[in-house]
């Protein structure tokens, strides 16, 4: 089984992320792989503080090390974010730093929204990832302003933009070809 986690960014107080988050997830079925959220509440790190690069010796911390073996355990990963001063929130960068061998040689894909789709917010992100050797993906789902604003003020739900839909499962084939790719690459003989 192919696991995939579905991260949600966010774990500010009356966050937006649980709706995408959850919408993901109910259009998340393909043969042969598992789609679990991984919500950064659960996961409660401090603001890093460590003496070392996690490439270099892994952290101790009880929480850090419940979140090294959640991001072990998953083949590839799904961001679910907001866009923060055109960049990603402060506790999805600090989850990141957290790990480095974790996330090594697996791919990422994007759940963004925001005035401009948060796509300036993933373009930070794609760069971040590069250097923790993930494999960031064209792929991406961005909820555009007026959907995002139709959503938080109108009532208006997913079911109302059905374009998102399409781009969700266009994502989601893009990152399990993916995943199962270099899942091979990773476990299979050199
Ligand atoms: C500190 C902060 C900075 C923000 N910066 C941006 C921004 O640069 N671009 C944007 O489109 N929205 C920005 N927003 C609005 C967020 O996109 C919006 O609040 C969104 O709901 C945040 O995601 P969340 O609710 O899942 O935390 C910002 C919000 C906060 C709190």
């Amino acid at each position: 089984m192919l696991r995939i986690g579905i991260i949600l960014g966010s774990t500010r107080t009356g966050r937006f992320a649980d709706r995408p988050a959850e919408w993901l997830l109910g259009l998340a079925k393909r043969d042969g792989v598992a789609f679990e959220l991984v919500d950064l509440r659960d996961y409660a790190l401090p603001f890093f503080d460590e003496p070392k690069s996690p490439l270099r010796e892994p952290s101790k911390h009880e929480v850090a090390v419940r979140w090294s073996r959640k991001v072990a355990e998953l083949d590839g990963f799904i961001f679910v974010t907001g866009e923060y001063n055109h960049s990603i929130p402060a506790a999805l960068k600090n989850a990141l730093d957290y790990l480095y061998a974790e996330w090594n040689r697996k791919p990422a894909a994007f759940v963004a929204y925001g005035n401009a789709g948060g796509a300036r917010g993933v373009e930070q992100l794609r760069l971040i990832l590069v250097e923790l050797q993930v494999a960031p993906l064209r792929s991406a789902v961005h909820i555009g302003r007026a959907e995002f604003i139709d959503m938080l003020m109108n009532g208006k739900s997913f079911a109302d933009h059905p374009h998102l839909e399409q781009s969700a499962n266009t994502m989601l084939d893009d990152v399990v070809w993916w995943a199962h790719a270099l899942r091979a690459a990773r476990t299979g003989p050199r």
